[in-house]
């Protein structure tokens, strides 16, 4: 059965994205945006997503999506069971398509469950602006109900029965991209200052074709979502404790991120779009002082 009303929280770059996708697919999309930004509430206007309160929200939507940031996760599922709670909605489904760690997704599950609600775990991995070509990543006990979106041009594939699995497997995913973003972006700042920046990306390309220009793009991104990412490498560190493993390369990874968050160098797109190439961020982190040592 395809869904005819889905809810995204929140319209930010993958939720505008998100939201058109389904819209070009007859779906009617809603949110709420008590509390949201003027940019996120003008990304919603663009796309065409209603905005309702949370309680009529739930009341309508055949599935709630939550596409926020890693660090929000908990809370917009708490208030979803909230809203659940007083509008008496059961047996609702909600999508959780954040990156973060399988405790925080089954601290998520638990106050949906308890409030009556469907909880799936999920991620999407792959490219807002490209999200045809992405995938989501779901499982726990309804997740092959997911399977609808497929009808609203989503690619959807289940891992499993568990709350958690999806989780992981975002994670692990993050930390092979967001660490290729650290670890290039610390060399090319370094060969910058040597003056070997041309020749480097020159022998990169040469002994790993197609790498730099994949990840290039993501690190220009940084200059937006850095501070997401850091998130999402704090959720990948947390889950690798949990199980008695100690992360290294996750930790340093976030480091830099949060460093190029610091920065403050972008404001977001009202039309979930980003700008800027490789050589210019990496002009623009080294003018802004990234990675220089202080004394
Ligand atoms: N962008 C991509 O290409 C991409 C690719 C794969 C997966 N994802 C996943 O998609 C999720 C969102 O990423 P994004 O790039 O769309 O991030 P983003 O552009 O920073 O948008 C985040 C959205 O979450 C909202 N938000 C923050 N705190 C909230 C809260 N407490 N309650 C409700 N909404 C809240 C923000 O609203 P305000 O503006 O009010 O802060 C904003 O609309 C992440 O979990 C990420 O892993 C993104």
């Amino acid at each position: 059965m395809a869904f005819k009303r889905v809810a995204i929280l929140s319209i930010g770059e993958m939720g505008y994205h998100f939201a058109r996708l389904l819209k070009e697919h007859g779906v009617e999309v809603m949110t709420a945006a008590g509390g949201r930004s003027e940019v996120t509430r003008k990304r919603a206007e663009n796309a065409g997503v209603r905005m309702v309160p949370m309680v009529e929200l739930v009341g309508q939507a055949e599935l709630v999506v939550s596409i926020v940031v890693p660090s929000a996760a908990e809370k917009v599922a708490a208030e979803v069971a909230r809203a659940f709670s007083q509008s008496g909605r059961k047996g609702c489904l909600y999508l959780e398509a954040n990156a973060i760690s399988p405790m925080t997704a089954e601290a998520a599950g638990n106050s949906i469950a308890r409030a009556g609600g469907s909880f799936v775990d999920g991620s999407i991995i792959g490219s807002a602006s490209k999200l045809r070509n992405a995938t989501i990543y779901v499982s726990g006990p309804r997740a092959a109900e997911m399977l609808a979106l497929k009808e609203a041009g989503l690619k959807v594939e289940v891992l499993g029965s568990r709350i958690g699995q999806a989780s992981a497997f975002k994670v692990v995913y993050a930390g092979l991209t967001k660490g290729l973003q650290g670890l290039f972006t610390e060399l090319l700042l370094g060969a910058r200052k040597f003056d070997l920046l041309q020749p480097i990306m020159k022998r990169y390309e040469a002994s790993f074709p197609g790498l730099l220009d994949r990840v290039g793009g993501g690190i220009a991104a940084l200059t937006l979502h850095a501070g997401r990412r850091a998130e999402e490498m704090a959720e990948l560190a947390e889950t690798y404790r949990h199980s008695g493993l100690e992360p290294v390369v996750a930790p340093a990874t976030r480091r830099i991120l949060e460093e190029i968050a610091a920065l403050d160098l972008h404001k977001a797109s009202e039309i979930g779009a980003r700008d800027g190439d490789l050589i210019e961020t990496l002009e623009l982190f080294s003018r802004r002082g990234l990675l220089q040592r202080k004394n």
